[in-house]
């Protein structure tokens, strides 16, 4: 046995990345598998944003740049952030990432320790809690309960805090409920944390783009009261359909900004030179594709929401942002996980049980619908025949 740190034994995975390992299997013994357990868009990214890379290749930017990024990329999100939350941000305080996660990952490197506590969103994104484990800080969910349309209550927030809490992690809009925290909420929260003056708050940001109903995106970074102490983490994976890519950023507030450079430093270096004139591109070129791309998960939630309904034991809210829906669902006393493994073995439908996000997921399962709505028409057969059966 290899003498480990103990902590690495608590890192969680990402059970969409397990799922799709076995849709690919079952897909390789020729079964016709539909996926709709994975996060991305189901569209290319936009050619001019590939074209931006390849002329940076061809120019000759092949080299490292500096560890926070290339200027020009820094004052293109701070124009972006002001533009979409009316929000100053100084270029200086931002650093891109080699995608959003490793905004997680260098926040809870400086918050999290033995002893800390970090309130985090339950259902939320799979990487929180693994990395608060991972750093040996005691992790405190936070219920986002379907009757709130999958938002936090403010005052159940503010209860769990303790003389140990070090960081609270927010995502709006939501993965994997695609639920938005209301105005009152976070203005709510705001106010309240006046009086806890050193606590600093992740606020995950990397759905803002994706928001239906006339619903506005609220940065947490325009509040007054807790602006110095928001870190932001958005990205260009799935606005721009470029997961792969790997490209994201932090706003780190001044206090910490140099200590989260230096653990850039010390581990990405930086991002890929061509990647990062790429994200330029995305931010300052046209923005058609990404609307048509909002317009058509738009149908597709509409869709799925209405159908879902429709059939017994299935319950679904209508999400107003990201590109999941979240439904409560019930057969013969199943798991959520037993339930999501059946759907997958026997009907060849691939989604995520509700309780890989934190137990208040338990009864839920994950339907993505970054995929075409022939798809997600089988899949509501799919599901009918399952219930039925
Ligand atoms: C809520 C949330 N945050 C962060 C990320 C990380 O995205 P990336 O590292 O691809 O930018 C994801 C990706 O699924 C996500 O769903």
């Amino acid at each position: 046995m290899v003498d480990l740190n103990k902590l690495i034994f608590k890192i969680g995975s990402d059970t969409a990345f397990s799922i799709l390992a076995r849709s690919n299997e079952l897909i390789k013994r020729g079964k016709d598998v539909i996926n709709l357990g994975i996060g991305q868009p189901d569209f290319p990214t936009p050619p001019n944003i590939i074209e931006a890379a390849v002329k940076a290749l061809k120019d000759g930017q092949h080299g490292y740049s500096p560890s926070a990024g290339i200027l020009e990329l820094r004052e293109a999100i701070a124009e972006d952030f002001l533009k979409r939350t009316d929000v100053q941000i100084n270029p200086e305080n931002i650093i891109v990432t080699p995608g959003g996660k490793a905004v997680i990952f260098y926040t809870l490197m400086m918050f999290g320790h033995p002893g800390a506590e970090i309130i985090f969103p339950d259902p939320g994104f799979i990487a929180y809690k693994s990395m608060i484990d991972y750093t040996g800080s005691k992790p405190v969910p936070l219920p986002h309960r379907m009757e709130n349309g999958f938002s936090f209550d403010a005052d159940e927030l503010l209860s769990l805090i303790t003389k140990k809490t070090k960081l609270i992690i927010l995502n709006s809009p939501a993965n994997p409920t695609g639920g938005v925290v209301p105005y009152k909420e976070l203005k709510k929260l705001a106010k309240g944390l006046e009086n806890f003056p050193d606590i600093f708050i992740l606020s995950d940001e990397i759905y803002s783009r994706i928001i239906f109903d006339n619903n506005k995106h609220v940065s947490l970074k325009s509040f007054s009261q807790i602006k110095d102490r928001v870190i932001v983490l958005d990205g260009w994976s799935k606005t721009f359909a470029m997961t792969g890519w790997r490209l994201g950023y932090g706003i780190f507030p001044k206090k910490i900004f140099d200590y989260a450079e230096k653990l850039a430093i010390n581990c990405h270096s930086c991002v890929n030179l061509a990647t990062q004139f790429a994200g330029i591109e995305a931010l300052k070129g046209k923005q058609d594709h990404v609307e048509n791309m909002i317009n058509e998960f738009l149908k597709r939630r509409d869709f799925l929401v209405e159908h879902l309904n429709s059939i017994p034991n299935i319950d679904c809210v209508k999400p107003k942002g990201a590109f999941y829906v979240f439904p409560k669902i019930k057969k013969d006393n199943l798991s959520s996980k037993e339930i999501s493994n059946s759907l997958l073995e026997n009907k060849f439908l691939a989604t995520v049980p509700g309780s890989s996000f934190g137990k208040n997921g338990e009864g839920f399962i994950r339907i993505s619908y970054a995929s075409k709505l022939e798809n997600l028409k089988r899949s509501i057969e799919l599901l009918k025949e399952f219930i039925s059966e």
